[in-house]
């Protein structure tokens, strides 16, 4: 049987390493595009050069290509002479305090690169199913206009809502230049599904954590926090007094849910991917299952909101649910912190 290729960009990232470690060892052969600029956003803490060097190591059946997705050109040779079965967009500026600063870098980057590899894919492999790891940043702040109820450790929606579906408006709201760059990239995965019939799928994510994760400050929040308590870094608090809530997801879990996309397709399909309700948890909470793992956080006084930061964002599963029934979250909250804080406790 002629071995099935897909091509994943961003596969040093958190997202696009566990893509590639599942599709391996489900027999694909993996191409994978990343130049490193996680690097260049947010210093060597940042880098992903390691991930990529030990992915070229583990895996034989990865190729390594370090192009820039802005680079149209080398996007569309490379599609055309792989033409994969199986496209898996994950490289972006990920970050919504960063792309203040680096305003052309971040739409070139999230909404150019998007365009340039979805024209790749019509021209060459218009069929393959394609996977964009979108954001909820999709929605702004309009999340913070749900009422919200306080608990002593949380706060959560006081009408009981489970959590945020896709019927969500994005407009008319504030949402960083990132949530901006990511918008652009959303709608155009959605028109090539719908205006091209290409089995594009979008997939709006909260929190993706895993320990794998070149966790930073600006980026990868959980990680972040779990490697200030365990190595005795200093951690703020940005705003709402720590209450504020996430719904965190393994990158694993993320990986597997692509792959039961591309044995079961849909076009410019939107779906919001996170932990879901049982895996919420506020910054309090975390500080909380840190301090009973024996690991006490350090904090500096609390600083103001980041702007247009989510209070409470929790996942509505269930259109995720209904589309890929024979999907799992396979990783608790528990298991992702235990897993982060030995990750971080080996590496001291
Ligand atoms: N991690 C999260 O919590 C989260 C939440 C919501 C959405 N997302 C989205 O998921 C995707 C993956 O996130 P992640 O956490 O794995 O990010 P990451 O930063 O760990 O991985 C992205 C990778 O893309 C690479 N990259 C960046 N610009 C590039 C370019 N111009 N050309 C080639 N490679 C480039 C980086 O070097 C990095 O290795 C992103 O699109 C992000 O917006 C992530």
């Amino acid at each position: 049987m002629r071995q099935l290729k897909a091509l994943v960009t961003g596969s040093g990232g958190l997202v696009g390493s566990a893509c590639v470690d599942l599709l391996a060892r489900q027999g694909w052969n993996v191409v994978g595009v990343d130049n490193d600029m996680r690097q260049a956003f947010f210093g060597s803490q940042g880098s992903t050069a390691r991930a990529i060097k030990t992915m070229c190591q583990d895996h034989p059946q990865y190729e390594h290509h370090t192009i820039d997705i802005r680079d149209r050109g080398a996007i569309r040779d490379l599609v055309r002479s792989v033409r994969p079965a199986f496209i898996i967009h994950t490289a972006a500026q990920p970050s919504h305090d960063k792309a203040a600063s680096i305003p052309y870098d971040d739409f070139d980057i999230n909404a150019v690169g998007t365009l340039n590899l979805l024209v790749a894919a019509r021209d060459y492999c218009p069929d393959s199913p394609f996977c964009f790891t979108s954001t909820n940043k999709v929605y702004g702040d309009r999340p913070n206009d749900l009422t919200l109820t306080e608990l002593p450790t949380r706060y959560d929606y006081a009408d009981g809502l489970t959590g945020i579906s896709e019927s969500m408006p994005i407009d008319q709201t504030l949402h960083s230049l990132f949530g901006v760059s990511k918008v652009a990239a959303d709608v155009l995965c959605q028109e090539f599904g719908r205006y091209f019939s290409m089995p594009v799928g979008i997939f709006r994510c909260g929190c993706i954590t895993g320990p794998q994760h070149a966790a930073v400050e600006l980026h990868g929040y959980l990680a972040y926090i779990v490697r200030c308590a365990v190595r005795g870094v200093e951690y703020t608090i940005y705003g709402y007094k720590g209450k504020q809530v996430r719904d965190q997801i393994h990158s694993d879990d993320v990986a597997s849910l692509f792959y039961e996309f591309f044995k079961a397709p849909r076009g410019g399909e939107v779906y919001n991917l996170g932990g879901g309700r049982q895996n919420s948890i506020s910054i309090l909470e975390t500080i909380e299952a840190l301090d009973q793992m024996g690991f006490n956080l350090k904090r500096r006084p609390e600083q103001p909101n980041r702007k247009g930061d989510h209070i409470c964002y929790i996942s509505d599963l269930s259109k995720v649910n209904s589309h890929f029934p024979a999907w799992r979250l396979e990783h608790n909250v528990t298991r992702i912190l235990t897993d982060l804080a030995r990750t971080q406790y080996d590496a001291v």
